[in-house]
This record gives structure tokens, sequence and C-alpha cells, in this order.
């Protein structure tokens, strides 16, 4: 069996992406795509089988990715924090990487599961948070998939969330900017309002947003200036960044 590197994996992702974006998938892309899951599981010491389709390849945290940001994220938290929530979780790329670099930590994993897309998404997550919790044997178990709106399951977890990290990749295209006039960046902050900011009754201890790189000024985001100070900032690849914000 050929095996590559992480990062040449990477770079035939790049390749998929443009397949997909011309709205060709051809065999080649296909075998691409297979092996950028490959790659996950070789990065999870090759125990682990990980489901995703092509256009999720478009959305997921990559493992090289990951490794530059959880990094950030462990040197921004502190002995205090007891659980991780991937607010967005899609088929699970950061919910892999939380329980991978934070080893002791509960991992929630919150996903929309109502149409007959999201179903299908919510049950590969379900599957490779399972294979994660398999290759534990013996310890607790530390990944849970929640098929819901993370709005309910804000409002219904008030309890964890004090000592929590929430983590924020939000999907980029919301709605139709172009249909509105607004531009995405602000679309994207009223769906946070809408469906985060507004759902907090207690502060998170550290709230992770990954975002497009044009959205520079989110520390002045009202509920953001209000509560918390930006501890970091990473930007793997240059096309988005990770803004770390710890509470005030
Ligand atoms: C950008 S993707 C996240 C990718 C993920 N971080 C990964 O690395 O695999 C955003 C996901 O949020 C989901 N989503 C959208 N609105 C949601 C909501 N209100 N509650 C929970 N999940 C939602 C979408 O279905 C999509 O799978």
């Amino acid at each position: 069996m050929l095996f590559y590197s992480v990062s040449q994996v990477n770079a035939y992702v790049d390749e998929v992406l443009e397949h997909l974006a011309a709205g060709r998938m051809t065999g080649k892309a296909r075998y691409i795509h297979e092996q950028f899951v490959r790659a996950w599981s070789r990065m999870l010491g090759n125990r682990l089988t990980f489901e995703c389709d092509e256009e999720e390849t478009n959305y997921i945290t990559r493992p090289d990715d990951a490794a530059v940001i959880y990094p950030a994220i462990v040197r921004a938290s502190d002995e205090g924090q007891t659980c991780f929530i991937d607010a967005f979780a899609c088929v699970g790329g950061d919910t892999l990487a939380a329980m991978y670099y934070f080893r002791q930590l509960p991992v929630h994993a919150v996903q929309l599961n109502d149409t007959p897309a999201s179903e299908g998404r919510f049950a590969r997550l379900a599957a490779n948070v399972e294979h994660f919790n398999r290759m534990i044997p013996g310890r607790p178990k530390r990944g849970y998939a929640h098929g819901t709106d993370i709005h309910s399951f804000l409002c219904e977890n008030t309890e964890i969330l004090e000592r929590s990290i929430l983590y924020l990749d939000p999907p980029w295209t919301v709605d139709s900017a172009a249909a509105t006039g607004i531009s995405p960046l602000r679309e994207i902050a009223a769906f946070l309002d809408a469906h985060v900011w507004r759902a907090l009754r207690v502060c998170p201890g550290l709230i992770v947003l990954k975002l497009p790189a044009e959205a520079a000024d989110v520390q002045d985001w009202p509920f953001l200036a209000r509560h918390y100070s930006l501890a970091d900032r990473v930007s793997p690849r240059g096309r988005f960044h990770v803004h770390i914000f710890q509470r005030r």
C-alpha cells in the first residue's frame, strides 16, 4: 500500500478542491480524497477510520491546520477547563483534533441533524467519534456527539459552560449575502449573535473562533468586547484566522 505524508496529502486536497470548484469529480480526485481521509487515520496512529464525503473535505480542519491551532489553544487554556465544546462539528475534524490534543477533557461535538443531508453528516460525526472512543479502551468515554442545534445545546447545558472551551467554526456562507446585500462577515456576526451569544447564560472560560482571514476586527464585536480579551491569533496557511479569547 502507498502512503503519503500529511503535507503531500494536503497538497492533493487542494487539487481536489479545484476539481470540486470546477464541478467535476474525477477518479483521480476521488482517489485524492481517500488519501486525505487516510491522512487523518495516520495522524491518529493508523487505528482510526474517518468518514467524510467529498463536500465535507472542503470544511474540515485538516491535520496540519490542527497542528498549528491546537497547541495555541492548549497554551491559552489553564487547569480550570473541564470540557471542550465543538459547536459546529460537521464530521468532526475539530472534534478529533480536540480529543487528540486535550487528552484529559470530555469533548462535546454538536452538529445539526434536521434534514436528510445533515442527518448523514451527523451519522458520520457520530461514527467518527465512536471510532475514537473505542481507540482508548479502559478509559472513560471522552467523545459525545449531539445531533442538535447549538442554540438548544447551549441553553440546555448551562452548567458546563463556565469552565468550558467553546470552539466555533460556523458556516461561512450563512445565507445569501449577495441577495441581502450584507457582507458575508456581517452575516456570520449576525448568525453567531442569534445562535450562540444570545444562548449563553454563562460565559465560557475560553472562546475560539475560526473565521475567514478578512475578519480582522472580531475583538470589537459587542459580546466579545464586553466579556473577553484576545489571547492569541493563529493563521494556518493564511486563508483563515483562529482567534482565541479569554474571559476577563
Ligand atoms: C464549517 S462546518 C464545521 C467544520 C468542522 N469544524 C470540521 O473541522 O469538521 C460548519 C458545520 O456547522 C453545521 N451547522 C450549521 N448551523 C448549525 C447550528 N445552528 N447548530 C449546529 N450545527 C450547525 C453545518 O451543518 C456544518 O456541518
